[in-house]
């Protein structure tokens, strides 16, 4: 009894590689550089599920939950630990925040350097301090992400540096395990899966973990009580100022509050449309006052605080509900319909759209009556 207990204990938080071995491109001699990703809150949510009605069940996959608060850590053990495997002795990468803050702590992890290029001014707070403290060497352009990655991809073609955004395909291997955990925990895939879109590499590691889950599943005896038997629609949602697969072209100039997601030619363009293509979904857009308002109902509504892109997830979702402009409407969804909506980082990355909100809250003095007028008593 004891050892079961001891030993479950050891066993939470011992990372996706460990936990998904035999899916994921790994072998004995493989370092694994982990910090215990994954595993993350599976949320079901009561108000969502009523909002959609027809006795449909909504949850909230919070990948803000991993050690570096984003859902990029899935990816980021598998390719640092397959990058030590090959002799590494430094990463690169191009982001918007997350990528950064968590290659920055996994190189860490692992003893070598990282180098992170950003857009000049458009990071959030909390990730810029993430990437410095973790010890990452910062360079920020005067460019956007799109710039950023060009050049980076560039430089790893030189050979000084193993590239560990989501072109690397370990990347993608180390997230699809979200898909993974969803079906293992629902006993069978989700009829429906919201996320934001950015770079369009988690729509295309979902959409793989789904597909191998239900195809391994059917060959694998020790894992069919799990059995997929169906796929989810895949719904991406973009921020409307930064669009390019809604509007399939190139945004020169990408603009949103929701500034992980603020990215005019995605580097996973053409497997996002596969994605969304096979498992009949769609892609559609919503408005910086969605996303924030989205923000704000998540926080007030289920205590989960989640950053501006995530929002967007939970945003598209009140649009497939409420607006007949909407890609996908959920207004004939079949009953029972089960919906996952990934929230993709968390909010106390980005403090400061939060903070222009709040205002300031003023002392008063420390006496009891003076905080019984100040709370409205
Ligand atoms: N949500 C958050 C919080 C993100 O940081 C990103 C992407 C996305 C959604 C979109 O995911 O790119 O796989 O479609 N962030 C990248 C970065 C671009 O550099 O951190 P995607």
């Amino acid at each position: 009894m004891l050892m079961n207990a001891t030993r479950s204990k050891v066993e939470r938080g011992r990372g996706v590689i460990e936990h998904y071995r035999e899916y994921l491109p790994v072998c004995e001699s493989t370092p694994i550089v982990s910090l215990g990703e994954g595993d993350t809150p599976f949320i079901y949510s009561s108000r969502l599920s009523k909002r959609i009605g027809r006795g449909c069940d909504v949850f909230v996959k919070n990948e803000g939950a991993n050690p570096t608060c984003s859902f990029k850590d899935r990816g980021m053990t598998l390719a640092v630990s397959k990058a030590m495997e090959r002799g590494a002795s430094a990463l690169i990468c191009a982001s918007t925040g997350n990528t950064s803050a968590s290659a920055a702590a996994y190189a860490a992890r692992a003893g070598i350097s990282c180098v992170v290029v950003l857009p000049a001014g458009k990071i959030a707070s909390g990730k810029l301090l993430q990437a410095f403290a973790y010890g990452a060497k910062i360079v920020a352009i005067h460019g956007n992400f799109d710039d950023a990655l060009r050049i980076v991809c560039e430089l790893g073609e030189r050979g000084d540096f193993i590239v560990v955004n989501s072109i690397n395909p370990d990347r993608i291997a180390g997230q699809k395990t979200a898909a993974f955990e969803i079906v293992d925990a629902l006993g069978d895939a989700p009829d429906f899966h919201l996320l934001p879109l950015g770079n369009a590499g988690n729509i295309t590691a979902y959409w793989t973990g789904y597909r191998e889950y239900q195809s391994r599943q059917r060959t694998c005896p020790e894992r069919q009580s799990n059995g997929s038997t169906k796929l989810p629609a895949m719904i991406g949602f973009q921020a409307a100022g930064a669009a390019p697969i809604f509007h399939d072209r190139i945004i020169e100039k990408p603009e949103t509050i929701a500034s992980a997601i603020r990215i005019g030619n995605p580097a996973s363009w053409k497997q996002a449309r596969v994605a969304i293509a096979e498992s009949a979904g769609a892609v559609d857009i919503v408005s910086d006052e969605e996303i924030v308002a989205a923000q704000i109902w998540l926080a007030r509504h289920e205590g989960i605080l989640v950053e501006p892109a995530s929002a967007a997830a939970i945003a598209g979702f009140f649009k497939c509900c409420d607006s007949k402009e909407a890609a996908y409407s959920f207004k004939e969804i079949p009953e029972g319909s089960r919906i996952v909506c990934t929230v993709t980082g968390h909010g106390l990355k980005d403090p400061d759209v939060i903070m222009q909100r709040m205002g300031k809250v003023g002392p008063v003095a420390a006496r009891v009556n003076d905080v019984r007028r100040a709370i409205g008593l």
